[in-house]
């Protein structure tokens, strides 16, 4: 019933499509090949056993395909998957009839996991080793706690911040797979694969384009791609062409490097008012009135993955990338970044 491979969070306008685009198998799913590859054995062992798949936990940054991916693990075991999601519950009952719910083998996916709250974890620790829980009947000293057997389950959490799950809870999934940022060529095949389920005309020049400014993230590029759609009808004959993708993007303040303006404005914020750092996290947030924990998770990857920032003790530091990249001057004792934002297309 539940196997159907849509989530409630993505049932309005952009969702809906969201959902259209999201793979239904796993031969559709583009990329992460050594992810894939290690899944697909874990599972044809654990159906040939005949027992659940060991839990499992995805990370990486926003929008590479956790949820997608548990979805389709799921559906690979032939299983039914219950989702919910670690800000979404509150109390320990909030989980129970979702886990006495599970029949064998079942998934039980928890999205964000690492925002799980402490009660919910130490109900879940025993409901994950020995398949059993403790539920709390009552308050105060008549207060009794009954134990449940449930059904051997898998649960697979996603979180975009491992480093934020406890150890006991990290200790207790026996399958982690991090998910990476996507090279340009295999962004491409995920555009031309979403123009074609949405029925964009699209060339070559025009896939690429957006593949190449999507920072590494399929479901950026598909926004993209659904924005320069809305550009080539009004402004075009519909087509996505090469100067079409150019010039929506340009409209949208994506770089040439998919940078975008909040990107830029924490460099440049960075370069001119703080000398390149180290300035600590929180100050950068106030100062570009931006969530410290969205700068963290959403915005800094990229630019420490491509080499423009850098993360140290004292705080983030501009790289001499990044002092190039935006025209300044590299004072001598700036850092020399890695990444391969200049050489992957
Ligand atoms: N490997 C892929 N191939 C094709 N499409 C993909 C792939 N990965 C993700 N997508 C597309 O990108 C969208 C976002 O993926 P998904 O929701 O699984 O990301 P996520 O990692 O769970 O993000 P978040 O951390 O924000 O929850 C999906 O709707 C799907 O269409
Ligand atoms: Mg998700």
């Amino acid at each position: 019933m539940t196997t159907e491979i849509t989530t409630p969070k993505q049932l309005d306008g952009e969702g809906m499509t969201e959902a259209a685009l999201r793979p239904q198998r796993m031969s559709e799913f583009v990329g992460q090949k050594k992810v894939k590859e290690s899944l697909g054995i874990y599972i044809e062992a654990a159906l040939q056993r005949g027992e659940p798949l060991d839990h499992t936990l995805f990370y990486g940054p926003p929008g590479l395909g956790k949820t997608t991916l548990a979805l389709l693990v799921a559906r690979e075991l032939g299983v039914e998957i219950q989702t919910t999601s670690g800000p979404a519950l509150e109390k320990p009952g909030d989980l129970v009839s979702s886990l006495t719910n599970l029949k064998e083998g079942d998934v039980l996916f928890i999205d964000e996991i690492h925002r799980l709250r402490p009660v919910i974890e130490e109900f879940l620790y025993p409901g994950m080793e020995d398949f059993r829980i403790e539920i709390r009947l009552g308050e105060g000293p008549k207060a009794q706690t009954i134990s449940m057997k449930l059904e051997r389950f898998t649960l697979i959490g996603a979180t975009t911040r491992f480093g934020l799950l406890t150890p006991p809870m990290r200790a207790r999934f026996g399958v982690v797979e991090r998910l990476g940022y996507y090279p340009a060529s295999e962004l491409k095949v995920i555009v031309e694969r979403s123009a074609a389920i949405l029925g964009v005309p699209i060339d070559d020049d025009g896939s690429e384009e957006i593949a190449r400014r999507s920072r590494g993230t399929p479901r950026i590029a598909n926004r993209l791609l659904r924005r320069v759609r809305d550009y080539a009808e009004v402004k075009g004959d519909g087509r996505v062409t090469l100067p079409i993708a150019e010039a929506a993007l340009q409209m949208l303040d994506v770089d040439e490097y998919g940078l975008e303006q909040m990107d830029a404005r924490m460099l440049r914020l960075l370069i001119e008012d703080f000398a390149g750092g180290p300035v600590g996290l929180q100050s950068l947030a106030v100062a570009l009135g931006e969530e410290a924990d969205t700068l963290e998770e959403v915005y800094e990857p990229y630019l420490i993955q491509n080499g423009l920032l850098q993360r140290t003790a004292r705080g983030r530091v501009a790289t001499a990338k990044a002092y190039r990249r935006f025209g300044y001057d590299i004072p001598p004792d700036a850092a020399e970044g890695q990444g391969q934002l200049f050489s992957d297309g």
